[in-house]
């Protein structure tokens, strides 16, 4: 594999082809998602190189992911986060509304960011900034009064529209206009939203090839959707780029437990080896655990604890039990086999 970590990564050598090859180590499934990350993290590098007088100003194009929880949008930004040679940084929506001083919060972030630039501005000034949870800043219908959502949607569209921030207690101004910003949120309801807005205004034509071209574009979240949701106009108007995460079916759930690297069973068969144990887990029970993860309707959130759960019995022996040197498991409803 050619994607290495952040040191070691060739700016040539990064394609969107690469990228997403590096995310599905980690993430399974969710293709849409990461082509348009992929795609638009290589462009904000390509940028970062540009430095011709005559070059065209190509505007950024900040991203919003939507998608139901637990099916991998923190996941997506944190395994991003890692092979990227731009300096990253998060931020959790649902804290800058909970905080009185948003504006303290985010020149916080931006010094966060200075510091992963190690000190260089220009660096800096072409960063990703990642903003989780942003459907918690949604505005109550009927609230007047201005929400501390909204106060955090105004201080956000500010930093997304380009402004400059004198960092606290420095002398250090960092123009944010070229930062890229990744926002993320489950947006609960918005669904129905798309789906009554389409009512009307549904394009529609005969021929069945050109139909799925239609069929995703009539699938689009628009603008106007996320305003209805809670969104400010401007704000909304910033994050033109929107990627859908899809519910996780059962196989991808299977998937998740056992294919990435760091997967749940290759980390307890990991534990288990450290105490001279060999952990054998039969794909039935994979099958068994996502269908009851599939019913708690929180994608792969639920995943650890019914696994962990299943295992308990086994940790809190093995340590004592020096004699065995395998454990199989034929069924999440039968007792473990310690060999
Ligand atoms: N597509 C996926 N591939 C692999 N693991 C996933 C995926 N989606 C979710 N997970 C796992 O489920 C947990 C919650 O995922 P997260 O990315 O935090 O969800 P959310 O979409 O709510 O941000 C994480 O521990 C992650 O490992
Ligand atoms: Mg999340």
């Amino acid at each position: 594999m050619e994607v290495q970590n952040s040191q070691g990564m060739q700016e040539k050598k990064l394609t969107p082809g690469l990228i997403a090859k590096y995310l599905d180590q980690y993430v399974v499934g969710q293709d849409d998602a990461k082509k348009v990350l992929s795609v638009a993290v290589y462009s904000h590098y390509r940028k970062l190189g540009k430095r011709r007088p005559d070059a065209v100003e190509v505007a950024k194009s900040n991203i919003l992911l939507i998608g139901p929880t637990g099916t991998g949008k923190t996941l997506l930004c944190e395994t991003l986060s890692r092979i990227l040679r731009v300096p990253f940084v998060t931020a959790n929506a649902t804290s800058l509304a909970q905080t009185k001083y948003v504006n303290e919060e985010i020149e916080a972030l931006l010094q966060r960011l200075l510091e992963r630039a190690e000190g260089d501005i220009t660096k800096a000034q072409h960063g990703i900034v990642f903003i989780d949870e942003v459907d918690k800043l949604k505005t109550t219908a009927g609230d007047q009064s201005g929400t501390s959502g909204e106060r955090v949607q105004h201080a956000l569209l500010k930093i997304m529209e380009g402004t400059a921030v004198r960092l606290s207690g420095t002398q250090t101004i960092i123009d944010t206009t070229n930062i890229l910003f990744i926002c993320a949120g489950a947006f609960v309801g918005l669904e129905s939203i798309t789906a009554n807005n389409h009512a009307y205004g549904f394009i529609s034509i005969d021929d069945s090839d050109n139909q799925k071209i239609l069929d995703r574009l009539n699938s689009r979240v628009k603008p106007t959707d996320l305003f209805i949701f809670g969104l400010i106009p401007e704000f909304a108007g910033r994050l033109p780029i929107i990627a859908n995460l899809q519910n996780l079916s059962k196989e991808l759930l299977v998937k998740i437990m056992v294919e990435p690297r760091n997967s749940i069973y290759n980390q307890f068969r990991e534990i288990l080896k450290d105490e001279g144990v060999e952990l054998e887990i039969e794909r039935e029970v994979f099958r068994q655990i996502a269908e009851l993860a599939f019913e708690y309707k929180v994608g792969a959130r639920s995943l650890r604890g019914i696994f962990e759960e299943m295992l308990t019995p086994v940790l809190f022996q093995i340590p004592d039990r020096p004699e065995v040197d395998r454990v199989e498991i034929k069924s999440l409803f039968e007792e473990p086999l310690l060999i």
